[in-house]
């Protein structure tokens, strides 16, 4: 069955017909059918769609797998499809109607119970963000505007505008891809996971999709969810899901391999977190989660503080204060039996000759530090990039340091 979400964050959902003999009648659900014999899900769902509504479906990702309890009882397959079909489209040729509703419209709408309980449980996260991204002016590069100070404990670590898209993520990317000596973290964590090709991963907090890149180049069968919908929309060559960390929508003991690299610090209730991290991995399977340390940006450290020429103010990182290789081992440790934490020979750092790229890193963290200052945190991008540029004249390069590892859960 199809969910269909409209880039505003609502669903576009198909009214059942009410007649005898009809599963659920008269209620709303997605557009969909059975399998037939000798078809995949994937080509029932394209099929069924298609007969249905005359559109035809081409990048419906997997939302979850659940049982019709309150129906027929049988297994169905829920999958989600962002922005690609408006209600206008829609030639429909099987049912009462079409509809589209908020997720507050819900609650006072007769849904399929099994639709509803995977709306709430799996899709809200995403339909609130695209939501809330809509209703926001456009933040300009790296969220100029310098949003208010965030209240609650789920946004003072991941700021609604920070993972929109990809920008923020793909602008401290490039700082690391100028290494010396080169140092590959992804390729260094999937060696620790022992990810091969008969291994089924989950790549929790996929981002962009770096890891899920290099384990479809080596014929991985590797599934990546997040929650921002920006980031599943960057990621979606691969085989993605929209999910929360702290409630996975998979069955128990379903991956031999969970990756959680670089987000763990994003995660209010980080225990809660690495308990689903667990509760998904096979029995005799391991999950790498990869964090940073404390020298991590040592030097972009103490000249962002200088930049920001503001007696007492430290670049206090709040994200390698809720999780870090420092702090992270306990926080795992009640969910696994064992976490090790290891750390690579020589995790490379990184030699920049373009203060452009040293700005634009500093640029992507505005939505975490830029409401602690009154005159905003432009200026501070633009004195790092004046000092940058002085350094790189003088010396050649600005190097900054990277201090990162991982810890192996089992
Ligand atoms: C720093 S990025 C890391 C992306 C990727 N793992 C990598 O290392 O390139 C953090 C990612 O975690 C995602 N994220 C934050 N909180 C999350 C949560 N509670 N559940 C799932 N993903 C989450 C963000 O949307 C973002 O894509």
């Amino acid at each position: 069955m199809l969910l269909v979400v409209t880039d505003d964050g609502r669903l576009l959902l198909h009214h059942r017909d009410d007649k005898p003999g009809i599963a659920h009648p008269g209620c709303w659900a997605g557009f969909g059918g059975a399998v037939e014999d000798g078809e995949s899900v994937e080509e029932a769902l394209s099929r069924e769609v298609e007969e249905e509504t005359g559109v035809v479906v081409t990048d419906a990702r997997l939302l979850v797998e659940t049982v019709d309890a309150e129906g027929d009882g049988r297994l169905v397959s829920l999958y989600y499809t962002v922005g690609g079909i408006r209600p206008d489209q829609i030639d429909l040729r099987e049912g009462a109607g079409v509809g589209v509703h908020s997720l507050a419209d819900l609650d006072t709408l007769p849904v399929s119970p099994f639709v509803r309980r995977a709306i709430t449980d799996h899709l809200a996260p995403l339909l609130t963000a695209l939501a809330r991204t809509a209703c926001e002016p456009d933040a300009g590069p790296a969220g100029r505007r310098n949003p208010p100070a965030a209240a609650d404990p789920l946004t003072a670590a991941n700021p609604p505008g920070q993972y929109a898209t990809d920008r923020n993520l793909a602008a401290r990317q490039r700082l690391w891809e100028r290494q010396e000596p080169a140092f590959d973290v992804v390729a260094w964590t999937l060696r620790l996971a022992e990810v091969g090709a008969a291994v089924r991963v989950l790549d929790v907090g996929c981002g962009n999709g770096r890891y899920l890149d290099v384990m479809a180049a080596a014929g991985v069968a590797a599934v990546g969810c997040d929650l921002s919908a920006g980031m599943l929309r960057s990621a979606s060559a691969h085989r993605v899901v929209a999910a929360d960390a702290m409630a996975l929508p998979f069955a128990s003991g379903r991956f031999d391999v969970v990756l959680a690299p670089h987000m763990l610090y994003h995660v209010a209730d980080r225990r809660a977190a690495a308990r689903e991290l667990r509760r998904v991995l096979a029995p005799g399977g391991r999950c790498v989660v990869v964090a940073n340390g404390a020298g991590h940006l040592g030097s972009l450290r103490a000249l962002v503080e200088a930049a920001v020429d503001q007696p007492g103010w430290k670049w206090a990182d709040r994200l390698a204060a809720a999780f870090s290789l420092e702090n992270g081992g306990d926080q795992l440790a009640d969910a696994f039996d064992q976490v090790a934490c290891v750390r690579p020979a020589n995790p490379g750092r990184a030699v920049v000759t373009d203060a452009e790229v040293i700005a634009g890193y500093v640029a992507s963290v505005a939505d975490h530090y830029g409401q602690d200052l009154p005159r905003g945190w432009d200026r501070v991008v633009d004195a790092v990039r004046s000092e940058a540029s002085r350094v790189i004249e003088a010396c050649g390069s600005f190097v900054v340091e990277g201090d990162v590892g991982a810890f192996v859960c089992s």
